[in-house]
């Protein structure tokens, strides 16, 4: 006998319908589970053969078939356990409900079994309720621990389940009812580190300001103990509010990764990733045989913070030069190919030689002309050319350090951002931006025109620095962000000249 479930797979932040065909008959025993499946889901046979035995059913044909549809993408993960495990209890006739073809119609079942027969937790929850949403879905089957993650999603019955039992009761025609909700409220960020706790730096305040305003790329390169790792850390608290669409499609990242809690589902704040520089290529960019989003896709729509940047392996940087460009991560297998977006600000540190001195005020550099080549080529041009400002971190001066002078707080400065990030989104409606980090040189001509005059300063600035036209480019769209910052309609010549002084360093510390 024969029988048809309806699951669901995801493919990156997609997802598609999945028929779980199962198939049993008398006959040698056996078990196979045949359309691509991968090791996780190879594994769900001992699961799902368990989990039935011990919810108390037997099963009288013992050779069983299991095919998922279509064949042609590799599927992993563990939350088929739940529609193998039903379509063999019906084709073994546990199902005696005059009306069970209309369930099935409408219904998506997606859970892991445990041994016992519980049904457990997946990752992934909230974009397979988005997308089951979209492909006309009525009511997904879900582990009632993921049951205030789907709630997000309204538009859609969701009826989380226990265990194998209860899915039983539910198909026998039983009416489970539920009542959970997530309240997504309570939007204001609250850390407990604050940008007032940094004297001084006024100028890396300002830089990283703009940094957070218009979604630029940030380099802070100065000797050992200026305060880079602090000043750097303190972005996250300055980042503007989330708007609600961005919240769900971090939480959707997270949730793959298996990082939202069961208590706490929706992600309300922008991320702040911070990995350590022995990270691999994989857990930074993504990847591995079966795909799973990295750093950079975990850190979308918020900041990552590589601290000591020359420290990482040179490789593991390089990889970056796509996602920086694109803001997004494709995944290629032999069998498989997903997509995950990455679009996040890169706040960078670095000491601008071995010995950390060089060009410093404090203390003299002790290193040889040689080394400060070495050590400043591990960063190439090419990853240099991607981060739009380049800013120089001096030690703050013992009397500021003792200073008692009222500072400004990461609220204060939040509302600044704020207001220009809120220029932007009006001024990009039409265009599938958020900032103006994410200008293309053609929207860039639209929304950047410089006047006569300034178009002659930056004609000069081009050609004294020998600027490229990436970093032209760059200069450009500071200069928006600057702008915005002030409230102006038009960028002006201030607005310009300070622009480009984030893209002078590269000439002071890499000899461009
Ligand atoms: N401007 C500053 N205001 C207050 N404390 C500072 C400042 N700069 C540095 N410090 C103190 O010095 C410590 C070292 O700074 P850190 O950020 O680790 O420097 P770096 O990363 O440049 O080596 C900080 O944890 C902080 O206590
Ligand atoms: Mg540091
Ligand atoms: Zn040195």
């Amino acid at each position: 006998m024969l029988a048809m479930i309806k699951s669901m797979a995801l493919q990156g932040l997609d997802g598609y319908i999945l028929s779980v065909q199962v198939d049993v008959s008398a006959g040698i025993p056996c078990f196979n589970i045949v359309g691509l499946p991968g090791t996780s889901v190879k594994e769900a046979k001992e699961r799902v053969k368990t989990a039935i035995k011990n919810s108390n059913y037997y099963l009288n044909s013992k050779k069983i078939i299991v095919n998922l549809a279509p064949a042609n993408t590799r599927k992993n993960g563990s939350m088929f356990d739940l529609p193998i495990a039903v379509g063999i209890l019906m084709a073994n006739g546990y199902v005696k409900n005059a009306d069970v073809r209309q369930i099935l119609k409408d219904t998506v079942f997606i859970g892991e079994l445990s041994l016992k027969g519980t049904v457990e937790k997946v990752n992934g929850i909230l974009p397979i309720a988005i997308e089951a949403k979209k492909l006309g879905i009525k009511r997904i089957v879900i582990p009632a621990k993921n049951a205030k993650e789907a709630s997000i999603v309204k538009g859609i019955e969701i009826l989380p389940v226990s265990d194998l039992e209860e899915v039983m009761m539910f198909m026998n025609g039983e009416i489970i009812t539920y009542n959970i909700e997530e309240k997504i409220e309570n939007f204001e960020p609250n850390y407990d580190i604050d940008f007032s706790e940094v004297k001084g730096q006024e100028n890396v305040k300002r830089a990283l300001e703009i940094a957070a305003a218009g979604g630029h790329n940030i380099l802070l390169i100065g000797p050992p103990g200026s305060g880079k790792t602090m000043l750097a850390k303190r972005i996250q608290t300055i980042l503007p509010d989330i708007t609600f669409e961005e919240a769900l499609e971090i939480t959707k990242i997270h949730s793959i990764s298996g990082l939202t809690s069961e208590e706490q589902p929706f992600i309300k704040t922008r991320p702040f990733r911070n990995p350590h520089h022995t990270i691999s290529g994989i857990s930074l960019i993504g990847g591995g045989r079966n795909p799973k989003p990295g750093e950079i896709s975990l850190a979308h729509f918020g900041a990552l913070f590589l601290d000591e940047l020359t420290e990482f392996n040179k490789n593991t940087i390089e990889v970056l030069r796509g996602p920086l460009e694109d803001r997004k991560v494709t995944i290629n297998r032999i069998d498989i190919s997903v997509t995950y977006p990455a679009n996040f600000i890169l706040i960078a540190s670095m000491n601008p030689c071995p010995c950390g001195f060089y060009n410093s005020k404090i203390k003299e550099c002790t290193c040889t002309p040689e080394q400060i080549k070495r050590y400043i080529g591990k960063i190439s041009g090419p990853i240099l050319d991607r981060i739009d400002m380049h800013v120089e971190v001096n030690s703050v001066p013992y009397d500021e350090l003792k200073g008692t002078n009222k500072i400004e707080t990461s609220e204060q400065v939040r509302k600044r951002v704020n207001k220009a990030r809120k220029i932007q989104t009006n001024r990009y409606s039409e265009e599938k931006i958020f900032s103006n980090s994410e200008l293309t040189p053609k929207l860039s001509e639209k929304y950047c025109k410089l006047i006569e005059e300034n178009a002659k300063l930056m004609q000069e600035a081009f050609n004294k620095l020998n600027l490229s036209a990436r970093a032209y480019n760059k200069i450009i769209k500071i200069a928006r962000t600057i702008a915005d910052l002030d409230g102006k309609e038009n960028i002006e010549k201030n607005h310009l000249a300070e622009a480009i002084q984030y893209r002078t360093l590269d000439r002071k510390y890499w000899g461009k």
